[in-house]
């Protein structure tokens, strides 16, 4: 049977990481996968979720299951960090939130509960958008549409060509916007542009589905959210997928969570266990040890402080290098205008190069990127970024 199987491109993203690694050019730099990386190079593990394991490993008392919605007391808190104290317990029981297997995992439910509530609901999502979220949705059976979002030629957002699009899509089809930090474009909506696609959708009745992997690392934590949080008080139905990959840096404990929020508290109920129905049915129930990890941190004053500070550090880190990058390209005497850098959020930029100019950034250069020419910011460090931009300047002349 298996005879009948042909062979797969390596994921776009994850299949760099492969390459980077299998590369022995001391010069090499991974501007590739999203992950945080220090000024050594390293994505370490952050001292405050060190600490929670240690507690952990000393006080857990059972590896009993859970249950497929995960753990109650870190579906409380997660749902806090998104959503604030008082939107909380405004939504009451029309809000729900439920553990997923990382950022990916919570997509997915989102895209199983979509289908079970509407069969032939349409999701648009922004073109660009992050590489995984068609396969994701799309093999989950939505059908997938995109609406236009990042103008390559002004760095910024296309918002009225978006706006035009989505006056078109109506109740029963979905919209998913990047909650923060786009991913890969890193133009994000400004606070009037959110509010105008919270009236477009009152108005239109589709309903949104928020990507919010990159919490903190954009502008702050509550700024991060802002957008979250004006359609999580105004509109009826939303669902908001939040991922704790980035800023607890849980990358392989794959620890995420869906906020859904329902027009009643019996729709947020049925919702519930259609959720855990969807969970059951894909892996029975989302892996324990980074849930507790982030419920620990959050719950206790010191650890969270010492985490919020943590990643503080992190989010200036990215905002520093954001600069630092545009001024070293002016430096080495490229003449093309990158300050966009400098303004976009959260660990991705396009360098604005095309494909083959990427294939000899990785080939010739063994600087890795994504052929969008997505770059991962928080790559650069004091070591790589005079090779960075000189090869850049080199590749620019091709
Ligand atoms: C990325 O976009 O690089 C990250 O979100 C990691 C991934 O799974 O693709």
């Amino acid at each position: 049977m298996f005879q009948s199987l042909t062979s797969l491109p390596a994921d776009p993203i994850l299949g760099l990481m492969a390459n980077y690694r299998a590369d022995d050019n001391p010069k090499k730099i991974d501007l590739g996968i999203g992950v945080y990386k220090n000024e050594n190079g390293d994505t370490p593990i952050m001292t405050s979720v060190k600490k929670a394991e240690e507690i952990i490993l000393n006080s857990q008392t059972t590896k009993s299951y859970v249950g497929p919605t995960g753990a109650a007391d870190y579906n409380s808190i997660v749902g806090k960090l998104l959503l604030g104290d008082s939107l909380v317990s405004s939504l009451g029981k029309r809000r729900i939130t439920v553990q997923s297997p990382g950022g990916c995992g919570g997509l997915r439910l989102a895209a199983e509960f979509i289908k079970s509530a509407n069969p032939d609901a349409t999701v648009w999502v922004s073109d660009p958008t992050w590489a995984n979220h068609v396969p994701l949705l799309g093999s989950a059976g939505l059908k997938i549409e995109s609406y236009p979002y990042y103008d390559y030629a002004t760095h910024s957002v296309r918002f009225d060509e978006m706006v035009d699009c989505l006056s078109k899509v109506g109740s029963g089809d979905v919209v998913l916007l990047h909650g923060c930090c786009h991913n890969p474009c890193g133009a994000d909506l400004n606070q009037e542009q959110w509010q105008q696609i919270c009236d477009l959708a009152l108005k239109q009745g589709f309903t949104v589905l928020i990507d919010l992997a990159y919490q903190g690392l954009g502008d702050g934590l509550e700024e991060d959210v802002y957008g979250a949080r004006l359609l999580a008080s105004a509109l009826s139905e939303l669902m908001v997928v939040t991922s704790c990959s980035k800023n607890f840096g849980l990358y392989r404990e794959r620890t995420g969570a869906l906020t859904v929020i329902s027009d009643t508290d019996a729709a947020a109920a049925i919702a519930t266990t259609q959720i855990a129905a969807a969970a059951r049915a894909m892996y029975s129930m989302p892996p324990d040890h980074g849930a507790a990890i982030v419920q620990l941190i959050l719950s206790d004053t010191d650890l969270r402080k010492e985490w919020d500070a943590e990643l503080t550090s992190m989010r200036n880190r990215i905002n520093g290098l954001r600069t630092q990058f545009v001024k070293k390209i002016q430096e080495v005497g490229i003449s093309e205008d990158f300050s966009f850098i400098e303004r976009e959020k959260g660990m991705f930029s396009f360098l604005g190069v095309n494909v083959d100019q990427v294939q000899t950034l990785v080939n010739d250069y063994s600087i890795y990127l994504v052929n969008s020419s997505r770059i991962n910011v928080a790559g650069i460090n004091d070591q790589n970024i005079d090779y960075l931009a000189t090869s850049l300047s080199a590749v620019l002349k091709t």
